[in-house]
């Protein structure tokens, strides 16, 4: 088959497992709008059946699907722009996913350090999905023949494994079929860290709610947090060389920077020589100033479920009608008889 054309498409996902925090803002969320803004076709999912890979409170998944949904229009995603649903509403990713489960190798799952992080010691005690996850992650991306991924970087692995797939079946196949997708991994807060230590990840799964920033949070809490994040005795130095050997003020740079919309040496250049005390007041204020007004709109659309289900119902009847025919081909590649 001659190489094909793909026409550039946008596809990213993010799990209703719990609530959203600054680091899912700012390493994806915000990035997801500037993409739509840049009048790309983009398709953003509630990963739901992603979340199942470890167990959830079925009455707790819906609603975290549904806050999520509220989230990414609150963060300015528009339902008419952006094709907007959960997962299991479009089957298609699952059947393709089994077809990636027998292209994909055993061990490249096993190799996955998301898995091993999540699976901890008793990796047999794991479900099995758990470990097929970047498998379904693959089907999410390549049965919309996607191009590009925004994500953060702990999905940078994830996204390694979806090429391997695409390059793996089209070879096997001896076709040309799925693209092999881009990351985008960019931006000042590819990786925001969290707010009681430098050296781990902000993550909704964190056991100290002061480690993060929640898109709920009131404007209090989130000067607080901010107010309590760890910092050292130093003053902040004005070169981003300076950063190197601090963690937690290169985090809070970072997220001042990735709010503001500026780089971090433009940051340096403005707070450079200030103490915590004169800076964490200028990213309280900043913070609340981009955080609030997405929290306020969440609410509010959360008052409104039934809106919030017929948006998703729209996005995947959209949805489908792109994967559908993809997985077609897809079937009729690997010699599936009515397909
Ligand atoms: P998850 O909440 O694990 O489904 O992640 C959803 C998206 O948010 C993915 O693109 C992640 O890479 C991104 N993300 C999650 N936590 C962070 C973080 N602390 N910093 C940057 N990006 C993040
Ligand atoms: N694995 C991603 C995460 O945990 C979520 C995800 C699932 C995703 N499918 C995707 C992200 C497809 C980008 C594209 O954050």
């Amino acid at each position: 088959m001659s190489q094909v054309a793909y026409t550039p498409r946008v596809f990213s996902g993010i799990q209703p497992s719990g609530g959203l925090t600054l680091g899912n803002y700012l390493g994806a969320m915000k990035r997801f709008v500037d993409m739509q803004d840049e009048g790309i076709e983009t398709i953003y999912c509630m990963v739901d059946l992603h979340a199942i890979t470890v167990w959830q409170d079925p009455d707790k998944l819906r609603r975290a699907t549904r806050e999520l949904c509220a989230g990414y229009i609150a963060s300015g995603l528009d339902p008419e722009k952006s094709i907007l649903f959960n997962q299991s509403q479009v089957a298609e990713h699952t059947q393709m996913a089994w077809i990636f489960n027998c292209v994909a190798r055993m061990g490249w799952m096993q190799r996955m350090t998301q898995f091993k992080d999540k699976a901890g010691k008793n990796a047999q005690n794991a479900s099995l999905g758990l470990l097929a996850y970047p498998s379904l992650m693959a089907a999410d991306i390549l049965v919309y023949h996607t191009t590009h991924v925004p994500v953060g970087e702990d999905q940078k692995q994830h996204l390694e494994l979806t090429r391997d797939i695409a390059a793996k079946f089209n070879h096997d196949y001896g076709v040309d079929f799925f693209p092999i997708t881009e990351p985008l991994i960019e931006g000042a807060a590819t990786r925001v860290m969290s707010l009681r230590d430098g050296s781990k990840k902000m993550s909704k799964s964190d056991p100290s709610d002061m480690s993060r920033i929640n898109l709920t949070d009131d404007a209090d809490t989130i000067a607080k947090k901010i107010r309590k994040a760890k910092t050292d005795p130093e003053p902040l130095p004005s070169e981003v060389e300076g950063l190197a050997e601090r963690p937690e003020a290169r985090n809070l740079i970072n997220i001042y920077a990735a709010l503001n919309e500026q780089s971090v040496a433009q940051v340096m250049a403005d707070v450079g020589g200030r103490a915590f005390s004169e800076f964490k007041p200028m990213l309280a204020e900043l913070a609340v100033s981009k955080i609030s007004p997405i929290s306020g709109e969440m609410a509010r659309l959360m008052q409104d479920t039934a809106e919030i289900d017929r948006i998703l119902a729209s996005g995947a009847a959209r949805a489908r009608a792109i994967a559908a025919p993809i997985l077609k081909q897809t079937y009729e590649i690997v010699g599936m008889v009515g397909a």
